[in-house]
């Protein structure tokens, strides 16, 4: 029998209120963490995750900390708070999960450049600064057997450059922080952090609501599983690329997309 768990680690998701984001942080609350760090811009949406996910470990029987920080983490100063908050709260980080990102879509002509570089600062430029600010905290523990981890949700769309509807910030933020990741492996890996990225395709989340309400059945169909990303498809990859086994798996982009990819297109034609 193989036990995939992150037993007694302190885990920190960016974005964890909702979405793939509030799914990361339940797979860590179902797994065995001890603390589960969330933040997102507004504070209710915070306090409504935090007592979210509390429920779900009372319900699992599992002793977790939930610690939800409201910061905007696309704003330098605000993200420096994030992390100077989270040291308080908690004695260590073992897991990073850069998380937080947006999307803004619109024909090549009616594209800002103010809209590109808002989803910029956000899916690159907070990751940067995320990974920057929590990385010496993560070296502190990191041992080769159980190196420390840093997951950062990326997109298929940084491995397919067709995008019907003009999300041109969006591809190229994914692509670079794709790229980061990799770099960030090749430098970290040998002070016992691992950096991975993950590749979801479409999965329902207010995020995609938008595209899925107008497209979702044909993507569905489309996709080489005929369906959607689901929450265990989310859970089951976090948790074993931040469990003890998949310690020498680094570098990586990983699709989470029922193999749509492959067919050279991360939407269909709309
Ligand atoms: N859904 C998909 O199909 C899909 C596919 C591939 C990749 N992804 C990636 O997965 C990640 C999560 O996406 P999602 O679909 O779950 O989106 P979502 O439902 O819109 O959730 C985004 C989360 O990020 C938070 N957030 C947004 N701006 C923030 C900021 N400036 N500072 C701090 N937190 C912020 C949001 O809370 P507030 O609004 O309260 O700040 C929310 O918790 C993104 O990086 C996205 O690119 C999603």
């Amino acid at each position: 029998m193989v036990d995939f768990n992150v037993n007694g680690k302190t885990a920190v998701v960016t974005g964890g209120t909702r979405g793939l984001g509030l799914h990361t942080a339940e797979a860590y609350v179902l797994n065995g963490a001890s603390n589960v760090v969330i933040t997102s811009r507004k504070q209710q949406a915070c306090k409504e995750a935090q007592e979210y996910l509390e429920n779900v470990a009372q319900q699992a029987g599992k002793t977790v900390k939930i610690i939800a920080i409201a910061a905007d983490i696309a704003k330098e100063e605000d993200c420096t708070r994030f992390y100077n908050e989270t040291m308080k709260a908690v004695e260590k980080v073992d897991i990073l999960v850069a998380n937080a990102g947006a999307s803004w879509g619109a024909p090549l002509k009616d594209h800002t450049v103010a809209a590109f570089r808002k989803v910029i600062d956000l899916n690159v430029v907070a990751v940067f600064q995320t990974i920057k600010l929590f990385t010496p905290e993560l070296e502190k523990a990191g041992t080769p057997e159980d190196p420390l981890r840093i997951l950062i949700m990326s997109s298929v769309a940084s491995l397919v450059a067709s995008d019907p509807v003009g999300v041109y910030g969006y591809l190229a933020s994914k692509s670079g922080v794709s790229h980061m990741g990799k770099n960030l492996a090749l430098q970290l890996g040998p002070r016992n952090i691992t950096v991975n990225s993950l590749a979801p395709g479409f999965f329902p989340t207010k995020m995609s609501n938008g595209l899925l309400s107008v497209a979702g059945d044909m993507m569905a169909e489309q996709n080489p599983r005929g369906r959607l990303g689901e929450k265990e498809d989310l859970m089951n990859v976090v948790i074993f690329l931040s469990s003890k086994q998949a310690n020498y798996i680094n570098g990586i982009v990983l699709p989470i997309d029922g193999g749509s990819y492959n067919g050279g297109a991360f939407m269909p034609k709309l």
